[in-house]
């Protein structure tokens, strides 16, 4: 069986520049360095694979350059093997070292090409992802970026997974540590309930401050792509990242061509769905008076959970905390600010569904903007056809 093993992220600390250089961090409370070495010891030393805390979500790592890590990540969670994974680094010193196998270091962004840099230098460490062109005799299996002319890469901000690569010295291949299509897990128990018995450990450091999942963005093409939306906003990427990035589109293809390789995933993939069934309203009709909209929402409520055991509604920004008051129905706001709706969501989805064990879930949406792209981008997914415009 896995075990948990409790890390405190408030006692590992890291100098200034050690996402730069490299330099180890120190690590003040003696259990919590025991635990990291034990996991940094599976990833540098093993096949095996560990659960781990980012700022994002729980992450499911393994080396990226040994196949049979990932093949086990790719098992363990059931995950489709053409769906590339992103390499977790703690400082570009490493990126440089164990990905482009270079030896004595000039300049230590070399590697990275220049439309990336503004981008690093202010949102590295943290939830952004670059891809990267695979350098000629690269270090990484061919199964972390599935074969692919680039790779994903990222640093991550939370201090468990920065010192865990720092401490295996090894790029930590990972993607989000559920079983393929259910929400991401943002809490320990959320990698235990879905991954029990398939991997040796999960480190415990608490709750993921940011809920979703890294923005991936492509600066290889003209003009740059935002290929998920993720912990940083469409709107920061565009403003932080200079005059190349005020350009940046976001991907919305909806579907792919068979053979095409997988950009994005849900173009492909079921994705982020808990057991319940979804059903998601979203906000395109403000010219209507209020009371009209709510109205039309109660009504859809009503008809749709005819016949149902056990309902919840999730309410964000607008929906009246009285809107449902039935008794079969769990009634709870995701939160009062974009910013916390995005926290919440996956905590929220997947204790209705593995708590509460609800049939059915209305969602209130928001508007596809600031971190409401992210999270209505997870939504639709959750929801797939069940989309209510109110
Ligand atoms: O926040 C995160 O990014 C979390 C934590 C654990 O770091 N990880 C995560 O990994 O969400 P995953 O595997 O669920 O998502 C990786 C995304 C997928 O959309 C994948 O298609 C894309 O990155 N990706 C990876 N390599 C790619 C490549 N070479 N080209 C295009 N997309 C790529
Ligand atoms: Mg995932």
């Amino acid at each position: 069986n896995t075990r948990v093993l409790k890390v405190d992220p408030s006692s590992i600390h890291f100098s200034p520049t050690a996402h730069i250089d490299g330099s180890l961090p120190t690590i003040t409370d003696p259990e919590t360095k025991k635990n990291l070495m034990e996991a940094a010891n599976i990833i540098r030393e093993t096949d095996n694979i560990v659960g781990f805390p980012t700022e994002t979500v729980y992450g499911l790592g393994g080396s990226s350059l040994n196949d049979n890590s990932v093949l086990n990540i790719y098992k363990a969670k059931n995950r489709p093997s053409d769906n590339p994974l992103i390499s977790h680094v703690s400082s570009i010193d490493l990126l440089n070292r164990r990905i482009f196998g270079n030896k004595h270091k000039t300049d230590v962004l070399e590697n990275i090409p220049k439309i990336y840099h503004p981008l690093i230098e202010k949102l590295w460490p943290g939830p952004l992802t670059v891809l990267l062109p695979v350098p000629p005799n690269s270090n990484l299996s061919k199964l972390t970026t599935a074969d692919q002319p680039t790779f994903a890469v990222r640093i991550p901000s939370n201090p468990v997974a920065r010192a865990l690569i720092a401490l295996s010295d090894t790029p930590i291949a990972a993607p989000s540590a559920n079983q393929s299509t259910r929400p991401s897990p943002t809490l320990a128990s959320h990698v235990y309930h879905d991954l029990n018995g398939r991997i040796p450990i999960i480190l415990d450091g608490g709750a993921c401050n940011v809920g979703v999942e890294s923005t991936v963005v492509d600066g290889l093409v003209s003009p740059p792509l935002l290929l998920r939306p993720g912990g940083f906003t469409w709107e920061q990427i565009r403003s932080m990242g200079g005059s190349q990035w005020s350009t940046c589109k976001v991907e919305n293809k909806k579907t792919i061509a068979e053979g095409e390789k997988v950009r994005t995933p849900g173009m492909k993939y079921r994705h982020y769905s808990p057991r319940a069934k979804v059903i998601l309203f979203v906000p395109e009709r403000s010219e209507m008076p209020t009371e009209e909209r709510l109205q039309y929402v109660k009504n859809i409520i009503k008809e749709e959970s005819k016949g149902i055991q056990k309902y919840a509604l999730l309410s964000t920004l607008t929906f009246p905390s009285n809107l449902v008051e039935e008794q079969n129905c769990i009634c709870e706001q995701l939160g009062s600010s974009r910013k916390e709706i995005q926290t919440n969501l996956f905590a929220y989805l997947r204790k209705l569904d593995e708590e509460e064990k609800v049939d059915l879930i209305f969602v209130e949406g928001i508007e596809d903007e600031n971190e409401g792209l992210a999270v209505m981008n997870r939504l639709r997914k959750a929801a797939s056809h069940n989309i209510v415009p109110f």
